[in-house]
């Protein structure tokens, strides 16, 4: 079998698991990696074995490379992705797929001409924990769902990352952040939205970073850290999302959970792989610990690079894909709209609810 081989542009933080879990990988290869900061890019090839570093415009003119994985900042994420179609890679990006709608809509539209795929982040709905959920809810566990709740609510990231500015940047926040993880998981699980609206606002214009090598230094807020949102889904399905990086003394409200009409099913965290899973029928008086369905329960970030490789010796459509991230980014950037004006938005876009997984080991899935 001859191997895809991939490029990774933005070697931060976060390319460390990427790398990890993608050399591990039968599908693909990853060839190069780059960044603006040519050492940190060398610095990713030595400790991954990877052959080339380099510049990120010599990694996209490099004939081999198949797919490019752009791991940059959310500001550099459009203009990165719309470079690498333009090369004529395929590509997939960090969450979110852009800051603007516009962004994305510009994606979706070059890789249509350039007839290439487009994958994002999340892929945590890949893992063994909301495929579990989704199995549970397409074998009736809960009835009909009617409703859903959604709390991602902490203190933000200017304790722990080294460079956390970005964060509080347009395009950042906690909805951009961390939003699309649990709604991504939530259109998994429940289909399309319709229309969202909600109230956000900026507690704290001014932070301070007290991880290193930044500590004590201010960050001018520019994104909203605190967005209470309500979701209309296509399905009829009501559901309720706070996001915030504003609770200083944390939270003890569940991550997600989904109401039906026959029992309340509990999601694990969907900035996780695995679980626990666990669901309560109406006739029960507690929740009970669901066994896990489905493989892939680790930290396994690159599960979308991965079935983004299989989409394309498939001829199918990729679950983590394009459409889903921009239909993502509009909800987000909807919660903001609608606090603005003062009203509903209602949603332009659509998407396919991914095809689920088929349940067993880990590594039979894309058979
Ligand atoms: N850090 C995390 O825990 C985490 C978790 C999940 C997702 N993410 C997402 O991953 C992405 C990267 O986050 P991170 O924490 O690794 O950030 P980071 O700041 O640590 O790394 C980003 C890297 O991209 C490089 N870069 C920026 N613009 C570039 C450009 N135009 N071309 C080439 N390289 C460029 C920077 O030099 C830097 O090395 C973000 O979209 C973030 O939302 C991060």
């Amino acid at each position: 079998m001859n191997k895809l081989k991939a490029g990774i542009v933005g070697c931060g933080k976060i390319s460390g698991i990427y790398l990890q879990n993608l050399i591990l990988n039968p599908e693909l290869e990853v060839v190069a990696c780059a960044d603006l900061n040519l050492a940190r890019a060398r610095a990713s090839a030595e400790e991954y074995g990877i052959p080339k570093a380099c510049t990120p415009a010599e990694l996209l003119a490099d004939p081999a490379i198949d797919i490019v994985i752009n791991l940059t900042i959310p500001a550099a994420h459009a203009e990165v992705c719309l470079q690498a179609l333009e090369a004529g890679k395929h590509v997939y990006v960090e969450k979110p797929l852009a800051v603007t709608r516009e962004e994305g809509q510009a994606i979706l539209a070059k890789a249509a001409e350039k007839g290439r795929l487009v994958g994002s982040a999340p892929d945590t709905f890949l893992g063994g924990g909301i495929q579990t959920c989704i199995k549970l809810i397409e074998d009736g566990w809960i009835g009909v769902p009617v409703a859903a709740s959604a709390f991602m609510i902490g203190r933000g990231h200017e304790h722990w990352h080294p460079d956390p500015e970005f964060y509080y940047a347009k395009g950042g926040g906690p909805m951009f952040d961390m939003g699309p993880y649990y709604l991504t998981a939530l259109v998994a699980m429940l289909g399309p939205i319709r229309r969202v609206t909600g109230s956000a606002g900026i507690s704290y214009p001014q932070r301070t970073i007290t991880s290193q090598p930044k500590f004590g230094r201010t960050i001018q807020v520019e994104t909203p850290t605190h967005i209470a949102g309500v979701i209309d889904f296509r399905s009829g399905a009501i559901g309720t999302i706070i996001t915030s990086f504003d609770a200083f003394g944390g939270t003890e409200l569940p991550r997600i959970e989904i109401y039906g009409s026959e029992g309340t099913l509990s999601v694990p965290d969907p900035n996780t792989f695995g679980g626990p899973v666990r669901v309560r029928r109406y006739d029960a008086t507690e929740f009970s610990l669901m066994p896990l369905t489905h493989g892939f329960t680790d930290n396994c970030r690159g599960l979308g690079v991965l079935d983004m490789a299989s989409a394309l010796r498939q001829g199918r459509t990729n679950r983590a894909n394009g459409e889903l991230a921009y239909h993502v980014l509009e909800a987000m950037h909807g919660f903001h709209d609608a606090s603005t004006h003062g009203k509903h938005y209602e949603m332009h876009s659509s998407c396919e609810r991914p095809a689920p997984l088929k349940a067993g080991p880990a590594r039979s899935i894309f058979d």
